[in-house]
């Protein structure tokens, strides 16, 4: 397995397989890796011939007080488990090499990324459609994954795809869940004994609304807000506190009418404070 430090060796090891005739897969990460992760680079490895997983902790998607310095980071564990993986190549360059020290240009979305995480977050997705946009271009690849847990990103990134036109396929992969249905997420490591055991709350609520799925189909959304509150806040004791909870077409995530039952291809996504720990969560319906 290759590790590459700067954008011009990713670019010749790219160009490099195309001309054996090989599909580059891309799958970016911002490292300290777990299941999820390895449920990505698994896909992508079905789908393409060399896969390259790219490890960047992306500071321009971080706000000012949130929390980019102290993030996970443990780049030789993430390198032995890319390598166990069979990953071709790794790209895990530094911010310097990967903005030049004075980049000045930023892509930005202006419906999608309007709502739900982005109202708390309101640089966050330009950060990361900008950083996804030139892995794009550095990999020169064909194929590119992202997780479904953070199912607005991948909606506004499939959005940037449609809109500009970019010559690459994306697969989304479902949620992978810790063995009591927490969803899998960098972040989980954050979480206390008591943290983590209000928070299972949050995947209680959500699989059973999924897996209650179609006898609820008659719910109202309002209806369907108030079960999620009563169940995640309620179950918590007020613990854990909801900043939204979004039930919205899977594709546009325009939100559903609040009188409208509960149709098919609609998301169900929250977020929630859990102690000082900030979770996401969703499930698809229908
Ligand atoms: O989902 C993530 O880990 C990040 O947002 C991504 C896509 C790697 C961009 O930094």
């Amino acid at each position: 397995m290759k590790v590459l430090r700067t954008k011009q060796e990713v670019s010749a090891w790219a160009d490099e397989q195309h001309k054996n005739g090989l599909k580059v897969g891309l799958v970016p990460t911002m490292g300290y890796l777990h299941e999820g992760h390895l449920s990505l680079m698994r896909i992508a490895r079905k789908n393409s011939d060399a896969v390259i997983v790219s490890i960047f902790v992306n500071p321009t998607q971080f706000g000012p007080n949130e929390d980019f310095e102290k993030y996970p980071r443990d780049e030789e564990r993430d390198l032995a488990l890319c390598e166990a993986e069979g990953v071709a190549a790794v790209f895990a360059p530094n911010p310097q090499e990967m903005y030049c020290g004075d980049s000045s240009v930023v892509l930005q979305e202006n419906k999608l990324s309007k709502v739900m995480c982005g109202i708390s977050r309101p640089i966050h997705f330009s950060g990361v459609l900008t950083v996804v946009n030139k892995l794009f271009n550095i990999s020169r690849a064909d194929v590119a994954v992202f997780g479904q847990k953070d199912a607005q990103q991948l909606a506004i990134i499939r959005r940037m795809v449609r809109d500009l036109d970019m010559p690459i396929k994306l697969i989304g992969a479902p949620i992978v869940r810790e063995s009591d249905n927490l969803a899998m997420s960098s972040r989980n490591t954050y979480l206390s004994a008591e943290d983590r055991a209000a928070a299972l709350n949050i995947s209680k609520t959500l699989l059973a609304l999924q897996a209650e799925w179609p006898c609820n189909a008659s719910w109202t959304t309002e209806q369907v807000k108030q079960r999620i509150t009563e169940g995640i806040e309620g179950g918590s004791n007020g613990y854990v506190k909801l900043e939204y909870i979004a039930i919205v077409d899977a594709d546009k995530l325009e939100e559903r009418d609040a009188s409208a039952s509960l149709t098919s291809n609609t998301l169900v996504a929250i977020a929630a404070q859990v102690g000082k720990t900030r979770l996401i969560d969703n499930v698809l319906v229908g």
